[in-house]
């Protein structure tokens, strides 16, 4: 019986150059700074230009990880990427970034679970490791949601944003890596996250297009109500199961959609605010590349080092959640 854990030993962000803050919406919809600002704490996003991809943004983010990991893209044996927005349907991405990044032939595959994306990607890669047969596996998290909603729709587009960011998983001997995790999925809740004409059941015709039904929709206020208790039941969950207390997670990274929720869930479960991540004020929701840009801003901000113990927690359209302890 092996003992390998999956340590993360770099992590890096990509952010689209343009940056469109709330006054700029105003300009385009019917909303204001104050009901932005107030409803969610967005303040800003950035949103990609033409010549921005998701492949692009998820090389940029990989590229940052391994320089910090001190690896290169032929040290990588497996490539794990989380998104809804790829590039196309088919290919899939993964292998796109794959070639892009000049890996081998390894293996690369892409999970769609919206914002629970990546957090379910983390998990996957540490038991992979801990399986054996992998060392160094690169999960990203990328998203460019904004070419898929519908800007004249004010109830979605003023809460997205586009980004990616990545870690390197790598095996050790040393205890670390995921200690505990949940992964839950409710599909009696799909119809409040819907892409209707995003695969095949609603192929592209005139009719799609004049229903909006190419673009997202979503039911806010109802993923809102899901989101808070969902959020405070998993952190309770495998902050147990990996025989901790609150004192014991340095920081929480959740899922960065609206600061109120992240409020809400903090007071449900008592959980102190200072030790909580929030950065959704200068992203907007980057869905499943939301909770690895927190996870290196914390590093890049001193937030967490070596050693510390976080718990991750995301939740998203499916409706899906998942959350982890991670040790650093
Ligand atoms: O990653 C998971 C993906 N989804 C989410 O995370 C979304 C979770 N939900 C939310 O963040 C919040 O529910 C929202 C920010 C979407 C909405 O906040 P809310 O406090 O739940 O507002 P509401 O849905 O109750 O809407 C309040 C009002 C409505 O007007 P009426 O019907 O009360 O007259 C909306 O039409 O606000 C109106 N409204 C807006 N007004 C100005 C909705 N969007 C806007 C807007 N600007 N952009």
């Amino acid at each position: 019986m092996n003992n390998y854990y999956g340590r993360i030993i770099g992590y890096g962000k990509a952010l689209p150059r343009n940056i469109v803050t709330n006054a700029d919406l105003e300009k385009k919809v019917d909303t204001s700074d104050e009901w932005i600002t107030e409803r969610t704490g967005i303040r800003q996003r950035h949103i990609v230009s033409d010549d921005e991809h998701c492949s692009t943004l998820a090389v940029g983010a990989s590229r940052a990880a391994m320089n910090v990991a001190g690896i290169g893209p032929s040290d990588l044996d497996l490539i794990i990427v989380a998104t809804s927005s790829p590039d196309f349907l088919t290919p899939p991405v993964s292998s796109q970034i794959q070639h892009m990044l000049g890996a081998s032939t390894i293996g690369a595959f892409t999970v769609v679970v919206g914002c629970t994306g990546f957090v379910t990607s983390l998990i996957m890669a540490d038991r992979f490791i801990r399986a054996g047969g992998y060392r160094n596996i690169l999960v990203i998290g990328v998203e460019i949601i904004s070419r898929m909603l519908d800007w004249e729709d004010r109830n979605t587009c003023v809460l997205f944003g586009d980004g990616a960011a990545a870690v390197v998983v790598q095996r050790t001997d040393e205890r670390s890596g995921v200690l505990s995790h949940v992964m839950g999925s409710d599909g009696a809740g799909a119809q409040h996250i819907i892409h209707p004409s995003g695969g095949s059941a609603l192929p592209p015709s005139h009719e799609t297009i004049d229903n909006r039904d190419v673009y997202i929709k979503m039911n806010g206020r109802e993923v809102f109500r899901f989101a808070v208790p969902v959020i405070g039941n998993t952190l309770q969950q495998i902050v147990t199961e990996a025989g901790l207390t609150f004192d014991d997670i340095d920081l929480l990274i959740p899922h960065q959609a609206n600061a109120r929720i992240i409020e809400s869930a903090a007071k449900l479960t008592a959980f102190p605010e200072d030790r909580i991540f929030v950065n959704v004020h200068n992203y907007g929701n980057t869905s499943a590349a939301s909770v690895p840009i927190a996870l290196t801003e914390a590093f890049e901000q001193g937030r967490v080092k070596k050693g510390d113990t976080v718990a991750m927690i995301a939740f998203g359209a499916g409706l899906t959640w998942a959350g982890a302890v991670v040790k650093l």
